[in-house]
C-alpha cells in the first residue's frame, strides 16, 4: 500500500533511448531494492502489494514447508520484469493466470511475465513452493528457527524471505491471510484474528489467521509447535489470543503472569499514545527465539525474559511498538529510533505507573551510569548504521532523547505530540525529520539543537536529559524498575547478534 517508488535516473535515460530508436515500449525491469541504504536488496521497485494470501503446509519432523502464495499488487511503472524477495525453492509462478518465467539468486525471485505490464495494472501473482527453510543460509547463518516441536518464522528486518515471497520493506504494507496445515495436535499462531481450524482428510489440521490492517512483511510471523492457546476478550472488546509453548519449564508461570496482563498494558499505553491501532491483542512465548519481537497484534517473547520472575517491562516495550514501529513504521531503517527510542521510553512510563521509579529517575540513572568514556555515547540513535541498528544505545540513549524532548517542551505539548504523531502517520511510514518538524510545530519551539545533541552527535551530552548534571556515576540510586529494564534491553539488543 502506497510505497514511494520512483523511476531511477538510469531507467528514465534508457526509456528515452528506446523511444529515440523507435521502439514503442518503455517497459523496464523493476529494481531489485526499494532504495534503503541499510539494506540495498530489501524490497523491490515497480509494484505495490495490497494483500498476501499464504496457504501453507508444514511438517515439523522434516522442516518441509510447502504451499501457495497469492499476492495482489498493482504496478507503479511499465514493467517487463520484477523481483520478489524470496529464498525458498519455487515450483511455479503465474502472473494474471498466465505461466511466467522465473529465476532465483541471492534471495531474489526474478519474475518474467512474458509480456509487458502497463503502469497502474492490477496483478495477481501466484507462487507455488516447497523447500526446507533450515537448509538455507545467508551470510553463513539461518534465521529460520526450528524448535523441538515446530518452527518460528520471527526476525527483524529480514524474516519474510525465509517463508513467503514479498516486497520486503515497511514502505509496502499489506493485509494478510495466513493459513498453515500441520499434523493434528500441533498448534499454529500468527497475526490478527483467529479464523478457526479446519480438519483435513489426511490427519492434518489447517489453522487460519487474518491480519486486516496494513502490516509490514517483517511483522508477519508464524509460531508452530505445541502451545497452550488462550482466547479471551480485552476490556475494549477486542479478541485476545495468548499462547505459551508447552516447553517453558520453570519460566511458565512468570511468563503467564506477564503476558496475561497485555490488555492492561495496552489500556495504559492508550492514555499516552492514543487509540490502539489494531484489531486484536496478545503475546506468544516460545523457547528458541533469543529475543522478543513486536509482531503485529501478537508480540513474541523468548522465555529468558521471565527467567527471574514476571517482567511487564518487556510487555510494555513490545506493545508500545504496536504504535511505534508497526502502525507508524520506519520509512528507511535508519529511522529505527522512531521504534526503539519510544518503545524503550514506554518502559519508563510503565515504571512510573506501577510505582517502581519515575521516568525522570530512570532517565537520570541511565545518563549517570554511562561514563563519558563509554562506547555507548558513540552510537548515534538517529543514524546508527546497519551493523549497530539494534545496539543497546539505540534503546537507552534513544529513550534519553525522548525524555530530553519531554522536559524541553513540557508534558502537555509532549503528550499532545505523541497522540498527533500516531494519528497523522497511522498505518504508514515516517522519518525522524518528520517527527522533529511535528515536535516543533506542536511545541512552538526550535528543537534542532536538542535533537542534534541527543540523536546525531557523538559523545556524552554535557547536560542530562532532565536538564541537570551529575558528575559521577552512582550519584542517583537505581530505580527498582531499572533492574528489569536493563535485563530487557540486554536481551533485546543482543537479539540482533543471533
Ligand atoms: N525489535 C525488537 C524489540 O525491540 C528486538 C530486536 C532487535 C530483534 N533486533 C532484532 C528481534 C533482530 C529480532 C531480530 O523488541
Ligand atoms: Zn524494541
Amino acid at each position: 500500500m502506497s510505497p514511494r517508488s520512483k523511476l531511477t535516473l538510469g531507467t528514465a535515460t534508457a526509456a528515452t533511448l528506446l523511444l529515440l530508436t523507435g521502439t514503442a515500449s518503455a517497459a523496464q525491469p523493476g529494481s531489485p531494492g526499494i532504495g534503503d541504504p541499510y539494506y540495498p536488496n530489501a524490497g523491490n521497485g515497480g509494484y505495490d502489494v495490497s494483500h498476501y494470501d499464504l496457504r501453507l503446509n508444514y511438517q515439523p519432523a522434516t522442516d518441509l514447508l510447502s504451499g501457495t502464495a497469492t499476492i495482489l499488487a498493482r504496478t507503479t511503472q511499465d514493467l517487463n520484469r520484477f523481483n520478489l524477495d524470496f529464498l525458498l525453492k519455487v515450483g511455479s509462478v503465474r502472473v494474471n493466470n498466465r505461466v511466467a518465467g522465473f529465476t532465483q539468486e541471492g534471495g531474489e525471485l526474478v519474475v518474467d511475465p512474458r509480456g509487458e505490464l502497463r503502469k497502474g495494472s492490477e496483478l495477481t501473482i501466484v507462487v507455488t513452493y516447497s523447500d526446507v527453510p533450515s537448509s538455507h543460509q545467508v551470510g553463513g547463518v539461518s534465521i529460520w528457527k526450528r524448535t523441538p516441536d515446530g518452527a518460528l518464522a520471527i526476525d527483524e528486518p529480514d524474516i519474510a524471505p525465509w517463508w513467503f515471497p514479498s516486497n520486503n520493506h515497511p514502505t509496502d504494507k499489506a493485509t494478510f491471510d495466513v493459513s498453515v496445515a500441520v499434523p493434528d495436535g500441533v498448534e499454529v499462531l500468527s497475526n490478527g484474528l483467529f479464523n478457526g481450524t479446519a480438519k483435513q482428510i489426511n490427519g492434518w489440521t489447517r489453522w487460519r489467521w487474518r491480519s486486516v490492517k496494513p502490516q509490514a512483511p517483517y511483522l508477519a510471523y508464524v509460531a508452530i509447535g505445541q502451545f497452550d492457546v488462550r482466547h479471551s476478550t480485552a476490556p475494549n472488546g477486542q479478541p485476545v489470543v495468548n499462547a505459551y509453548s508447552l516447553n517453558l519449564g520453570a519460566d511458565d508461570s512468570a511468563a503467564k503472569a506477564s503476558i496475561e496482563r497485555t490488555p492492561e498494558v495496552v489500556e495504559f499505553l492508550e492514555e499516552s499514545f492514543g487509540p490502539y491501532p489494531f484489531e486484536a491483542q496478545g503475546g506468544v512465548v516460545a523457547p528458541g527465539i533469543g529475543f522478543a519481537l513486536e509482531n503485529q497484534t501478537r508480540s513474541t517473547y523468548d522465555p529468558a525474559f521471565f527467567r527471574r520472575g514476571a517482567n511487564t517491562y518487556v510487555v510494555a516495550h513490545e506493545n508500545a511498538h504496536q504504535w511505534f514501529g508497526d502502525s507508524v513504521s520506519v520509512h528507511r531503517w535508519r529511522d529505527i529510533w522512531l521504534n526503539e527510542g519510544f518503545a524503550s521510553y514506554a518502559e519508563f512510563l510503565w515504571s512510573e505507573h506501577v510505582g517502581e521509579g519515575t521516568a525522570q529517575e530512570n532517565a537520570q540513572y541511565v545518563y549517570d551510569s554511562h561514563p563519558a568514556t563509554d562506547e555507548f555515547w558513540n552510537v548515534l540513535p538517529g543514524d546508527p548504521g546497519a551493523a549497530d541498528q539494534f545496539h543497546g544505545a539505540v534503546y537507552d540513549r534513544g529513550a534519553l532523547a525522548v525524555h530530553a524532548l519531554r522536559v524541553a517542551v513540557g508534558d502537555e505539548a509532549f503528550f499532545t505530540l505523541l497522540k498527533r504523531w500516531t494519528q497523522a502517520k497511522k498505518y504508514g511510514t515516517a522519518t525522524i525529520e518528520e517527527f522533529i518538524a511535528l515536535a516543533e510545530r506542536v511545541s512552538g519551539q526550535q528543537l534542532d539543537e536538542l535533537f542534534r545533541t541527543w540523536l546525531f552527535t557523538k559523545g556524552k551530552p554535557a547536560v542530562g536529559p532532565g536538564g541537570a548534571t551529575f558528575a559521577t556515576a552512582g550519584a542517583v540510586a537505581e530505580p527498582p524498575s531499572y533492574r528489569k529494564i536493563r535485563e530487557t534491553h540486554e536481551l533485546l539488543a543482543a537479539g540482533h547478534a543471533h
